[in-house]
C-alpha cells in the first residue's frame, strides 16, 4: 500500500482544473450520498485488467481504448452505447484477426464526463461566461445559469454511468459479442466505406474458421472466448471529490480502489509534479494511464513512474503519448529510452487525437484524419526503432455517423463538418474512420511482428 496516503491526502496538493461550487453544503451532501452508493466496479475486475495489461507490457497483446471525448446527458441512449460498443468490437476483431494480437478492450465510457479546458472562460460575441466543464459539473448551454456548477449533476452522472455499465456488461457476456454475430455488427451507414467490404471479408474468414473448428468437434458455444468478451471502463480521473467518494477499501486485500471505473488516467494538464491528481491516483490499486505530451521530460517521467509504481508492477501503468504528428518522432524516443533504461514495465499507447487539433476554414475545431494516421505511423516507427512494443491506441470515437474529423475514405470536407457535428467537446472519429484506422493498426502490428521474428532469428 502507498506510504502516507489517504483518499483525502490529495487535498494538501496543488489541484488544477477542479470546479468551484457556490453551494458547498449541497456539494457535501451529494458526495456523502455517493460515498454510500454501490461501487460501479469490483476491485477484482481492476486486478484482472491489470493482469491483461501486464501481458501487453510484456509485448503480448494490444490495448484498444476508445469512446467519447465527453459523455453527455443529451446523447445518453441505448443505441449510442450499443453502436460505440460494436465499433470497438469490430476494431478488436480486425486487430485480433488481421493484426494477430489479443486485444484488451477498454471504453472511454460509463464515467467520462469531466473536462479540463484550455481557458476557464468562454467568450461569444463579447459575452464572457465560465467554460463548460462536462455534464457532471455544469451545462453546455451558453447562459449564466447553465454554467454554474451544480452538485446534483454528479448524481445524474453516477446513474448514467451505472446504467451504461450495466448495458455494456450485458452486451459483453449476454450473446451480443458472440463471434458468430460478427457480420451483424456492421452498421447500415457503413455501406459507403470501402473498409466495410474489407471488414465483411474478415468476417467471412472468421465464419469459416468457426465452421472449421465446429467440424473438428470444437463447439464454439462451449468456448467462453468465442461466446463473449471482456470489456472494461475508464475515464480521466479529473473530478477528485467524486473519485474520492467512489474510493473504497477492498474487503479481500485491504487495498484502496477507485471503484468509479476499472482504469483511470491522469490528463496532460494535471500530471505535473506535485499535483493533487498524481497524489490521489498513487494510492489506488487500479491500473493507471498517464498522458505524455511534448512538455514531459524524461527525468520528470521517471520520477512520476517511481511515485505511481514504486513496486514496478507490470500492468499498473499505461503511458499514453499525445505529441501531434509533427512532434512524435522527435519527442517520443527520449521518453521511450529513459523508461526502457530504467526497466519500468509500462504499456505504451498512442493517443493520436489530442496533439492534432486544428481549426478548419469553416470554423469548426477538427482533426484531419491523415494527421491522426500520421501520428500512429510515427508512434509505430519510434517503437520499431527502439525495439519496444507499440502496445495500444487511445481514441475519441463514436459509433454514430458524425462529421467531426476531416478526411477518411468517405471524405469529410471542411464544409461538411457542419452536417453532423454533435460532440460535447473534441471531434471524434466516426464508425467508418475507426474501422479504417483499425486496418492500418493491423498492418503496423504485422510489421512489428516481422521485425521481432527477424531479431529472434
Ligand atoms: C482527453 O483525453 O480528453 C484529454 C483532455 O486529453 P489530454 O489530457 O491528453 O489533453
Ligand atoms: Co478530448
Amino acid at each position: 500500500m502507498a506510504q502516507n496516503w489517504t483518499p483525502q491526502s490529495w487535498q494538501n496538493k496543488e489541484a488544477r482544473h477542479l470546479p468551484s461550487y457556490p453551494d458547498t453544503a449541497a456539494l457535501g451532501g451529494v458526495l456523502g450520498t455517493i460515498s454510500n452508493f454501490p461501487p460501479l466496479v469490483f476491485a477484482g475486475e481492476a486486478r484482472a485488467l491489470k493482469a491483461d495489461l501486464a501481458q501487453v507490457a510484456a509485448g503480448k497483446g494490444f490495448l484498444l481504448q476508445g469512446g467519447d471525448c465527453a459523455e453527455s446527458f443529451a446523447e445518453f441512449h441505448p443505441n449510442n452505447i450499443r453502436d460505440t460498443f460494436r465499433v470497438l468490437l469490430q476494431m478488436a476483431v480486425v486487430l485480433t484477426f488481421a493484426g494477430k494480437q489479443p486485444v484488451i478492450k477498454v471504453g472511454r465510457m460509463a464515467g467520462q464526463f469531466a473536462k479540463p479546458r484550455s481557458s476557464p472562460v468562454e467568450v461569444i460575441d463579447g459575452v464572457e461566461l465560465p467554460s463548460y466543464l462536462g455534464d457532471n459539473i455544469n451545462g453546455i448551454e451558453f447562459t449564466p445559469e447553465a454554467r454554474i456548477p451544480d452538485p446534483q449533476r454528479l448524481l445524474q452522472a453516477y446513474s448514467q454511468s451505472a446504467s451504461t455499465l450495466n448495458l455494456l456488461r450485458a452486451f459483453s457476456t449476454g450473446g451480443y459479442a458472440n463471434l458468430r454475430q460478427v457480420h451483424q455488427w456492421t452498421l447500415d451507414f457503413m455501406g459507403r466505406s470501402p473498409w466495410a467490404d474489407k471488414f465483411a471479408q474478415t468476417a467471412d474468414r472468421i465464419g469459416e474458421a468457426m465452421d472449421f473448428m465446429a467440424a473438428c468437434g470444437i463447439d464454439p458455444m462451449t468456448v467462453p472466448q468465442l461466446q463473449g468478451t471482456s470489456f472494461y471502463t475508464s475515464h480521466e480521473a479529473l473530478h477528485l471529490k467524486y473519485e474520492e467518494a467512489m474510493t473504497r477499501q477492498d474487503s479481500l486485500t485491504g487495498d484502496w480502489y477507485d471503484t468509479s471505473a476499472h482504469m483511470l488516467w491522469i490528463g496532460d494538464r494535471t500530471r505535473f509534479e506535485g499535483s493533487a491528481h498524481v497524489e490521489f491516483l498513487r494510492g489506488v490499486g487500479n491500473p493507471l494511464g498517464m498522458k505524455c505530451g511534448p512538455s514531459m521530460s524524461p527525468d520528470e517521467l521517471l520520477r512520476q513512474l517511481d511515485l505511481l509504481n514504486p513496486g514496478r508492477e507490470p500492468g499498473r501503468i499505461t503511458l499514453i503519448s499525445r505529441f501531434g504528428d509533427d512532434k512524435v518522432e522527435a519527442g517520443l524516443p527520449p521518453l521511450v529510452r529513459a523508461v526502457k533504461r530504467e526497466g519500468h514495465p509500462v504499456v505504451w499507447s498512442c493517443d493520436p487525437m489530442h496533439g492534432n487539433v486544428i481549426k478548419a476554414s469553416s470554423g469548426y475545431k477538427t482533426r484531419p484524419f491523415d494527421r491522426i494516421l500520421g501520428e500512429v505511423r510515427g508512434f509505430f516507427a519510434v517503437h520499431r526503432a527502439e525495439g519496444t512494443h507499440a502496445g495500444g491506441i487511445h481514441i475519441e470515437m463514436t459509433g454514430q455517423d458524425v462529421t467531426e474529423c476531416m478526411g477518411g475514405a468517405v471524405a469529410i470536407s471542411s464544409e461538411s463538418l457542419a452536417d453532423r457535428y454533435h460532440t460535447h467537446c473534441d471531434p471524434r472519429l466516426n464508425a467508418a474512420q475507426s474501422i479504417e484506422l483499425a486496418f492500418l493498426l493491423a498492418e503496423m502490428l504485422n510489421l512489428e511482428a516481422v521485425d521481432r521474428a527477424q531479431r529472434a532469428a
